[in-house]
């Protein structure tokens, strides 16, 4: 019989984590995102994670979870205000695994905790199959400039659910 593959868990950002976490979103833009983006676009979006203190500071800034296989972490995701996903990245070398999508499971029942009724995330056009499989719907098309250069992404939604309202027929 194989050996159970270990189970990812959760917990919240600390400031030390900052370059494990840089390193994650680097390493996940450019072995993830290949097929989508050009080098230069990449580039210019892992730019984002050069100055460490600037990215510490976005990091503290909004709710942010980090998963952790065997105590490492793996990715991460961040919950911007009540009702916005402004990142999600997960290591290439644990994609697949279920981790992308239990960090954004938590960041909708954290949103939801917010009082949102739903919730929304500029997705890139690799990560659209997985929102859209998690109940997203595109709303609009965006193309952003970061660092020089331009970007394509879609802002999606997502209803959240109201089956633990108080009072709601069973
Ligand atoms: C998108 C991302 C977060 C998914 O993380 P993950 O840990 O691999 O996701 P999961 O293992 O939870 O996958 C959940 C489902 O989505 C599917 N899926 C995940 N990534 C996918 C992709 N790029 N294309 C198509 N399907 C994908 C999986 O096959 C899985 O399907 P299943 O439930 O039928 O098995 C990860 O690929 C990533 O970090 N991408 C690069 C960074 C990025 O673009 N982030 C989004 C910014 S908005």
């Amino acid at each position: 019989m194989g050996q159970a593959l270990p189970k990812p868990a959760l917990r919240p950002y600390l400031a030390e984590d900052t370059p494990v976490l840089a390193a994650i979103f680097v390493a996940s833009i450019e072995q993830l995102t290949g097929d989508d983006y050009s080098e230069a676009q990449q580039e210019a979006w892992a730019s984002a994670a050069d100055d460490e203190e600037q990215f510490g500071k976005r990091l503290a800034s909004q709710l942010t979870l980090i998963a952790t296989l065997q105590n490492s972490p793996v990715g991460f995701a961040s919950l911007k205000g009540a009702d916005h996903i402004d990142m999600l990245y997960v290591h290439p070398s644990a994609v697949g695994q279920g981790v992308g999508s239990m960090l954004s499971e938590a960041l909708e029942k954290l949103a939801g905790g917010r009082g949102a009724k739903s919730l929304t995330v500029d997705a890139s056009d690799n990560a659209l199959e997985f929102f859209s499989r998690r109940g997203y719907e595109a709303k609009q098309r965006n193309t952003v400039t970061v660092n020089g250069e331009w970007l394509a992404n879609t802002t999606m939604q997502k209803t959240l659910g109201d089956g633990a309202k108080p009072g709601a027929p069973t």
